[in-house]
C-alpha cells in the first residue's frame, strides 16, 4: 500500500489545523441510556466516556453487549433514550433535524458491510462523502467541484486504489471496498470517525492494513477514531485506548498494555477460553 499522506482541504475555522481551538474532548458522552422500546431492558446502562481530539479507541465486548448501539447513538442512527452526547460543544441528543444533518456530515462512518452504492464507480462512491456539502443539483448531475474531485483522487491514491478509480464497486474485493468506505468517510472532512467492525469480513492481513489506514486517519487528520472490534489482538496493536463493555456497561477503560486477563474475564465472562 502506498505510504501517502492524507490529502485534504484545510479545516474550517473553529476546527483549525492541529486541533487548535478545539475542545480538549471533542466528544463527551454522559450517562447514555438506550432501551429499544418502552418496557424493554436497557441495552446501554449509563455510559459515560470522553474522547480526545485524536487517536484510535477500540471498543471491545461480547456480542449483544451494545457496542453497535453505542456507536450508532453517537450519530443518532439509533435514538438514545436518555443522556447527553456533546460533540464539538453541542448536545447531539437534543438537535433538531436540520441541525442534526449539519452535525452528521462531520461524523464519518465506516461499516462492516461497507455500504457502498454497488452500481457506482469507486470515484463516485468516494464523492458521495461530499453529499452533505454540495448542492443537490450538483450531486444529481454528478458535477462535483473540481477541488472535491482532486481530493478524491488523492484519497484513492492514499488508500491504494489509484488504479481502480473507474471500476464499479460491485467488482471490488472486500478489502478494496473497505478502502473505498474509508476514503468516502474522510471525504466528509470529519471531526470524528466511527467504525463498526470494519475488519470483521476481511482476512487477517487485510484487516491489519485497514486498521493501519484508520490509525493514519486519526493521526494525520487529528480526529478521534472509535472502532468496534472483536479482535483483541488488533485492538491492542492499533488502539491507544481500549474500552471494554459488558452487558451495557463500561468495565475497562485504559491503555492496551493495562488490559489483563482479569479484565478480559470481566468483559467476556468465563475463563476457559483464556489460555
Ligand atoms: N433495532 C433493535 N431493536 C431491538 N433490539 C435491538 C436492536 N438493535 C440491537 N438490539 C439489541 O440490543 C442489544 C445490543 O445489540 P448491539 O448490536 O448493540 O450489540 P453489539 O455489542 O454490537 O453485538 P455484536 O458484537 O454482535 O455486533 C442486543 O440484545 C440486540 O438484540
Ligand atoms: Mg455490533
Amino acid at each position: 500500500m502506498p505510504d501517502g499522506t492524507l490529502a485534504g482541504r484545510p479545516a474550517p475555522a473553529g476546527v483549525a489545523a492541529a486541533g487548535a481551538g478545539r475542545d480538549a474532548h471533542p466528544l463527551v458522552v454522559r450517562n447514555l441510556v438506550k432501551r429499544y422500546g418502552a418496557g424493554r431492558p436497557e441495552v446501554l446502562k449509563g455510559i459515560s466516556l470522553s474522547f480526545e481530539p485524536r487517536g484510535v479507541v477500540a471498543i471491545i465486548g461480547p456480542s449483544g453487549t451494545g457496542k453497535s448501539t453505542f456507536i450508532r447513538c453517537i450519530n443518532r442512527l439509533v435514538e438514545p433514550t436518555s443522556g447527553e452526547i456533546r460533540f464539538m460543544g453541542r448536545d447531539i441528543v437534543s438537535l433538531g433535524r436540520q441541525e442534526l444533518r449539519l452535525v452528521r456530515r462531520r461524523i464519518g462512518m465506516v461499516f462492516q458491510e461497507y455500504n457502498l452504492v454497488e452500481r457506482l464507480s469507486v470515484m463516485e462512491n468516494v464523492l458521495c462523502g461530499r453529499l452533505g456539502y454540495v448542492p443537490a443539483w450538483r450531486a444529481w448531475l454528478r458535477r462535483y467541484p473540481q477541488a472535491d474531485v482532486e481530493q478524491a483522487f488523492d484519497l484513492l491514491d492514499m488508500v491504494g486504489l489509484g488504479d481502480f478509480v473507474h471500476q464499479r464497486a460491485d467488482s471490488l474485493s472486500g478489502g478494496q471496498r473497505q478502502r473505498v468506505g474509508i476514503a468516502r468517510a474522510v471525504m466528509q472532512d470529519p471531526d470524528l470517525l466511527l467504525a463498526d467492525e470494519p475488519t470483521s469480513s476481511l482476512d487477517p492481513k487485510t484487516s491489519v492494513e485497514i486498521m493501519e489506514l484508520l490509525a493514519r486517519v486519526a493521526e494525520q487528520r487529528h480526529v478521534p477514531v472509535l472502532v468496534n472490534i472483536h479482535d483483541v489482538t488488533l485492538a491492542r496493536r492499533f488502539a491507544g485506548r481500549i474500552v471494554g463493555m459488558s452487558e451495557g456497561r463500561v468495565v475497562y477503560d485504559g491503555p492496551p498494555d493495562g488490559l489483563e486477563d482479569e479484565h478480559l474475564r470481566a468483559i467476556y465472562g468465563g475463563e476457559d477460553w483464556l489460555s
